[in-house]
């Protein structure tokens, strides 16, 4: 149902989405600082009649869109902010501001909802239900999903189902990635502080020196996962910190380590924290020095429903056809806090073809030379559009 009228709008607002999408990508906003990304949303709803509440969470935006009849509610979410990259593309649309860049393609994601805000809003008369456009800051780093949900984004009325999607290069324009249960891992981080007792480097023996200690903590926590953790459960340890000492022969007091630890399943990340931890104790302890261990639970990993993903698949095949959409095998052990909606409601996330070898559309999210072929935005909006009528209809 509706799936050529879909077709037939998102071409229209094509150029607009495009306009929109360089707007942003000209003036980035870093977390929690999305003001005028935010302005542009509210503006842009409010000139289509939709419902709007501004400042959820600080700089985040919601709109409704109620049908014209009653049913149930389907939540879209598209992240605003941008990162702390210098952009290195040389196109028109470039970044104005050194330092800030939308390296992630979320300005994307900003332009992809408000077309699907207007396919939708075109339909309205014709839905059952309710559509939620939810515009998320602070996507990088503290999260802005979980503060949303705290002030009530999920409710009047409730969500029933959410649907989120993160623009991709490595997979071609045109074609989209859906995937069954795990698509993104929680991106936990640790610390350790390991004290010892300084001394003269040239005696040893009358230091309990901090530095060995930790070297023996980052060479056992490698055994972590490979001799402790089923080989068919993914999970990732990675010291990226280790500061100690400041000259040749003075043995530190201290040693600082930190890295990062990820999961793609809840009981195992709680398992993974406990044996970082119980490794560090047994070490520290057996050589003679303490330990300060901090263990920060970041977001949790984002579990695709898997109905909820099937009603994705169909729908998607109605607009970019069964040749491509790929359905995924491997998720990412990058993070994503879309995992709070998906914890709360049945949701999916899928990735957006945005890659095009023949334009040198290749460089990863996070490079400074990231960019997107732009013909992905209609068919980001029209795919999130059609999930939405369908989910609404069953
Ligand atoms: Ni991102």
């Amino acid at each position: 149902m509706f799936a050529k009228e879909i077709k037939k709008i998102s071409k229209e607002i094509q150029n607009k989405l495009i306009e929109i999408r360089r707007k942003i990508h000209q003036n980035p906003e870093l977390a929690f600082e999305e003001y005028n990304t935010g302005k542009l949303i509210l503006n842009y709803l409010k000139q289509l009649d939709i419902e709007v509440t501004p400042e959820v969470a600080k700089t985040g935006v919601v709109g409704l869109i109620r049908g014209n009849q009653p049913g149930k509610t389907v939540a879209i979410r598209a992240d605003m902010d941008a990162l702390p990259i210098t952009e290195e593309n040389n196109c028109d649309y470039k970044s104005t501001i050194p330092g800030k860049m939308h390296a992630c393609g979320h300005d994307a994601h900003v332009a992809c909802l408000l077309g699907a805000a207007e396919i939708l809003n075109r339909l309205k008369d014709k839905l059952k239900g309710n559509i939620k456009l939810i515009f998320q800051p602070a996507e990088e780093g503290v999260g802005g999903a979980l503060p949303m949900i705290e002030e009530g984004v999920l409710d009047n009325p409730k969500v029933n189902a959410c649907i989120a999607t993160h623009v991709w290069s490595d997979i071609p324009v045109g074609q989209i990635l859906v995937k069954r249960g795990p698509i993104m891992a929680s991106p936990d981080d640790f610390e350790i502080v390991i004290k010892g007792k300084g001394g003269h480097g040239a005696m040893p023996h009358t230091a309990t020196d901090p530095i060995v200690i930790g070297c023996q903590v980052v060479n056992v926590l490698q055994t972590v996962i490979s001799r402790k953790i089923d080989p068919l459960s993914p999970a990732v340890i990675s010291i990226c910190y280790f500061h100690s000492g400041t000259c040749t022969n003075v043995i530190p007091d201290t040693a600082v380590i930190k890295g990062t630890a990820r999961t793609l399943d809840p009981e195992l990340r709680k398992r993974v924290a406990n044996l970082i931890e119980t490794t560090v104790a047994g070490i520290v302890t057996t050589m003679g020095g303490e330990y300060e261990f901090k263990y920060h639970y970041l977001y949790p990993p984002t579990i695709n429903d898997n109905t909820i993903t099937d009603i994705l698949a169909n729908a998607a095949v109605k607009i970019i056809g069964s040749n491509n959409l790929i359905w995924g095998n491997e998720p990412s052990m990058g993070g994503e806090d879309f995992a709070y909606f998906a914890e709360k409601v049945p949701s999916t996330f899928f990735r957006l073809g945005c890659g095009n070898q023949k334009k040198g559309i290749i460089y990863p999210i996070h490079n400074s030379k990231f960019d997107i072929d732009e013909e992905c935005l209609s068919i980001g909006a029209a795919v999130l559009s059609q999930f939405s009528i369908d989910y609404l209809n069953t």
